[in-house]
This record gives C-alpha cells, structure tokens and sequence, in this order.
C-alpha cells in the first residue's frame, strides 16, 4: 500500500532509512533537478509500492538509489514523520541501517554526503525530514 484515499487529501506512505557508518556518520542525499523539493538533503528512501512493506522498500530502494545491499533483519525502526503537503498527506517511518555492503553510488544523479549527526543541521532538509535530526543525534 502506498497510496489510500480518505476522506480529503490521499495519503502517501514513504520510507526512509538513516544508513550509518563506522564512523557514526548518517547519509543524506540531496533530491535531484526536476523532483519536487530538489536540491534538499534527505534521508534516503522512496514510496512504498503495493504490496510491500516498508522493510521491502527500503531494501530495494538502497539497491536502486545507492548500489548499497542489506535485508530487512538490518532495518531498525526508529521513529515515524508525517507532513501534510498541499496535495497529500505524507506519512514517513523512518529506520536506521548499520550494516550493509556496498559503497553508496549516486545511481540517480543525486548528491550524497556522509555527516556527523549534529552536522546535518546545516543541510536544509524537506520538512518531513528536518524533525527526525534530533532523533538521530540522541541515537548517535
Ligand atoms: O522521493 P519521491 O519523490 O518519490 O517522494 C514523494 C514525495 O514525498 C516527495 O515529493 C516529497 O514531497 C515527499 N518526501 C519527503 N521526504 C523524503 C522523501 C519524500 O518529504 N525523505
């Protein structure tokens, strides 16, 4: 499920994951030209297509998105954002990732970074996203 339809605006259901480093960094990736919201810093991830769990998508978007491998047993939830954009509503969980294999790749043109958690105060995010740095910062 990634889309339902309630009452007013549909709800959009999307995936996110903190992959965190040896070095304790978090990867942020910045959205490509052309996306909505381009040239912000995100959590990678994606929507949840039907008949996946977030877990699923997750581990096929890091092998989409990044070149990055990992299974579901690796996804530790962490918390949920949710942002009610004009058109949608969006519902975000998100997990934390600390093993995997794999250098991460822009497969999609996107910008990635590694930062320190209190460095990803300086990456303007979308704002789904932004609260979800304090929860990494007290994890990290
Ligand atoms: O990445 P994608 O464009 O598929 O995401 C759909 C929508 O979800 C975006 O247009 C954006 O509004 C929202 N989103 C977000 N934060 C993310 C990923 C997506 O706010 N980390």
């Amino acid at each position: 499920m990634s889309e339902i339809k309630p009452a007013g605006k549909r709800l959009l259901l999307v995936a996110a994951c903190a992959l965190v480093d040896a070095d304790r960094r978090v990867l942020l990736a910045q959205r490509p030209e052309g996306k909505q919201l381009a040239g912000l810093w995100e959590f990678p991830g994606g929507k949840v297509e039907p008949g996946e769990t977030p877990e699923e998508c997750l581990v096929r978007e890091l092998h989409e998105e990044l070149g990055i491998e990992t299974e579901i047993t690796c996804l530790a939830p962490l918390t949920f954002a949710s942002h009610s954009y004009d058109d949608f509503h969006l519902l975000m969980p998100l997990y934390v990732c600390r093993r995997f294999r794999g250098i991460a790749q822009p497969k999609e043109g996107q910008g990635l970074k590694w930062v320190r958690p209190r460095q990803m105060r300086d990456y303007p995010m979308p704002p789904a996203d932004a609260p979800l740095i304090q929860f990494l910062i007290d994890l990290l």
